[in-house]
């Protein structure tokens, strides 16, 4: 019988792995966040704010430049932590292609840049939604709120790396529930004003 329970923990893991960048520049956003907001305060045709004073230009820039430099670290490490992935499936007798391994560990500068760009361009395609949908800044607007970013730093990343389904699934799954606890985290540590 195959690992199943190894593969599945090793798939979740490159999953994850993988869209860190997206990860932590959304997050750094809040962290860096605040000041001039990027719509500069303009109305859409529908009379309602473009983006809101939630999407500002030093939260973009900011998440922009630590997602980035998050995924410049993965480079970094990027041999040997493959390494030590080839030498667990081996280990484990694991039934992960060990090419997929290898291109999920091993990013290219291109592919962390628009990960993380993807995450702050997705962020305010949220955003922009929400207003069109009268939702004032601030208001939950559930899966929204959770996938957008998500969702085009996917989108980006697959430009240059093609994902097998099984990982883009575990992403979308995953995304909502390490999202909504960041974000209860960082409510908590009075980063946020709202948990979502
Ligand atoms: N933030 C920022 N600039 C960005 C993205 C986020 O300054 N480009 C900061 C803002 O302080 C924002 C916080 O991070 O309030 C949380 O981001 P998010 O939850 O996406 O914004 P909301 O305030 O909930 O606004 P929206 O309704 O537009 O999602
Ligand atoms: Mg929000």
């Amino acid at each position: 019988m195959s690992n199943f329970w190894g593969d599945l923990g090793f798939i979740i893991f490159l999953s994850v792995y993988y869209i860190i960048p997206a990860y932590v520049g959304n997050g750094f956003a809040v962290v860096t966040g605040g000041g001039r907001p990027i719509d500069l305060g303009r109305k859409f045709t529908d009379k309602r704010r473009i983006l809101g004073d939630g999407k500002t230009i030093r939260g973009f820039i900011g998440g922009l430049m630590v997602g980035f430099s998050a995924g410049l670290l993965q480079l970094v490490i990027a041999n040997p932590l493959n390494e030590l992935m080839q030498s667990l499936i081996i280990q484990y007798q694991l039934g992960i292609d060990a090419t997929v391994v290898e291109r999920m560990i091993s990013p290219s500068i291109l592919r962390v840049f628009l990960i993380s760009l993807g995450a702050l361009l997705g962020d305010l395609l949220g955003s922009f939604i929400k207003r069109r949908m009268d939702l004032e800044r601030g208001k939950p607007a559930p899966l929204l709120d959770q996938l957008d970013f998500v969702a085009v730093a996917l989108l980006f990343g697959y430009i240059v790396t093609p994902l097998p389904w099984a990982y883009l699934v575990v992403i979308l799954v995953l995304t909502p529930l390490i999202h909504l606890m960041a974000n209860g985290i960082a409510y908590k540590a009075g980063l946020k004003s709202v948990p979502w």
